[in-house]
């Protein structure tokens, strides 16, 4: 076992982990941020996206200790400072983009990074950047509408 530190959603955060451990087990396990999911086990379903150093990650397919020193974000960090939803959440429940919620985190995360480098993508772009987050309920109609109403409050 060695230690890791890193800093999640803005606090530091240090555990023991296997050199097998990856970042979602650790996220999950070691320190109880269970809203970064597990959905398979062949790094297609983008249930476990979480952001290093400000990238979009699948979390179960990088080693803890890779992660070490790193800036890293969850579904958790994401909430306004006041515990409100933030921009993008709240799109998601206006927008009927959730039914299950199993892969609505991995789904808020990817459109997170989405956005941070296009502020108004077409429903194409929005549907191609999703490729890697699979969703077993909602036939993504009402996510990609959640991300374009999200960009375009972001817009203002
Ligand atoms: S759990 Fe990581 S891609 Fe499915
Ligand atoms: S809302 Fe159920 S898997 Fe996506």
């Amino acid at each position: 076992m060695t230690s890791v530190t890193m800093t999640v959603n803005g606090k530091k955060m240090s555990g023991e982990v296997e050199g097998r451990t990856l970042l979602v087990q650790f996220l999950r396990d070691t320190q109880g941020l269970t809203g970064t999911h597990v959905g398979c086990d062949t790094s297609q379903c983008g249930a476990c996206v979480v952001h290093v150093d400000g990238l979009a990650v699948k979390a179960c397919t990088m080693l803890a200790q890779e992660a070490e020193g790193a800036q890293v974000t969850t579904i958790e960090g994401m909430a306004n400072a006041d515990g409100s939803l933030s921009v993008i959440q709240q799109a998601f429940q206006d927008h009927h983009g959730l039914q299950c919620g199993f892969c609505t985190p991995g789904m808020v995360m990817s459109a997170a990074d989405l956005l941070k480098t296009n502020a108004d993508p077409s429903e194409t772009e929005i549907r191609e950047y999703l490729e890697g987050n699979i969703c077993r309920c909602t036939g993504y109609h009402n996510i990609v509408k959640s991300i374009q109403a999200a960009a375009a409050s972001l817009r203002g």
